[in-house]
């Protein structure tokens, strides 16, 4: 038992999250910490975020919230410089943020629609890797760990999730290329492909009529719920998976498996 806790500890490690105002931000914040870490929250709804920062700090466990969004390269450095100062050189950084453009085919897709999902999902990673990177190699560190959060839906192909699931194809691929370029600095960069969770993100497709199709194409039979991605979080965040770099862990009930 003893090994198990140690492995996966995370105890004096501090780890940043992008997009923790709700969803897997939100529920990743409290398992990180229940594992030891301290806990960084940035978003745009920054009373969501103290409200999430108060519930940790009353476990016992350290928390801090920043106002952050990711389009914006200025509050990027700032979201990182202050993590630091909060609680030391940031071990793990967790891309999370993340938004779609609704349900629309390719038809009705505008300009802004894929702007604001590339930008989000996809452009926004790169940039706090950079910078985040720049701040390992700055502080003299031996190391570093970038997870970000893909999807199935880089695997999978759905009507009415253009930019999205593109955005998430993309997101796998910019994880193989951080890996390999950014293992000389120390980092590691995986990712974690969820199936599907219900969350604001996901609520269009999971509500629609389409929902009882789409659970019966998953070998499980059902949607994912957030504690299904604890155990896999917790394998990237730690250094339990200290020899993994460019993998993606695909967590998703078997639903990529499915003949549907
Ligand atoms: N739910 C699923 O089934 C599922 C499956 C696979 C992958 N994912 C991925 O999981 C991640 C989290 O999504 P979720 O499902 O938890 O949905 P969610 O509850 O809507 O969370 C999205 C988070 O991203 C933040 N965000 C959006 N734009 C931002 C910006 N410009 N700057 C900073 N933060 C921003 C939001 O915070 P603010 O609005 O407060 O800024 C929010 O905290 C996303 O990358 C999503 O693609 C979700």
């Amino acid at each position: 038992m003893r090994i198990t806790v140690d492995l996966f500890s995370l105890e004096g490690k501090n780890i940043a999250i992008t997009g923790a105002s709700s969803g897997f931000g939100h529920h990743f914040a409290g398992v990180l910490a229940g594992a030891g870490a301290s806990v960084v929250l940035g978003a745009r709804r920054t009373e969501k975020i103290a409200d999430r920062v108060n519930e940790i700090n009353n476990t016992g466990a350290r928390a801090v919230g920043l106002s952050l969004d990711v389009r914006d390269e200025q509050s990027c450095q700032v979201f990182l410089d202050q993590a630091e100062e909060a609680f030391g050189p940031v071990d793990v950084l967790i891309n999370n943020a993340g938004v779609e453009a609704g349900a629309k085919t390719y038809t009705m897709i505008e300009e802004e629609d894929w702007d604001a999902v590339f930008d989000t999902n996809l452009k926004s990673v790169w940039r706090l890797s950079k910078m985040y990177t720049q701040a390992v190699v700055d502080g003299g560190r031996a190391q570093g760990n970038i997870i970000n959060i893909a999807s199935i839906t880089a695997y999978r192909t759905i009507k009415g999730q253009f930019p999205y699931a593109v955005s998430k194809a993309a997101l796998v691929k910019a994880t193989e290329i951080l890996a390999l370029e950014a293992a000389r600095f120390g980092i590691r960069v995986n990712a974690l492909a969820p199936g599907y969770i219900l969350t604001d993100v996901s609520r269009l497709l999971l509500e629609s009529e389409r929902s009882d199709t789409f659970v019966k194409g998953i070998p499980m039979r059902r949607y994912g719920e957030f504690d299904d991605l604890n155990g896999p979080l917790l394998l990237l965040a730690s250094d339990a998976s200290h020899y993994m770099t460019g993998s993606v862990v695909v967590v998703d009930g078997g639903h990529l498996c499915s003949e549907l």
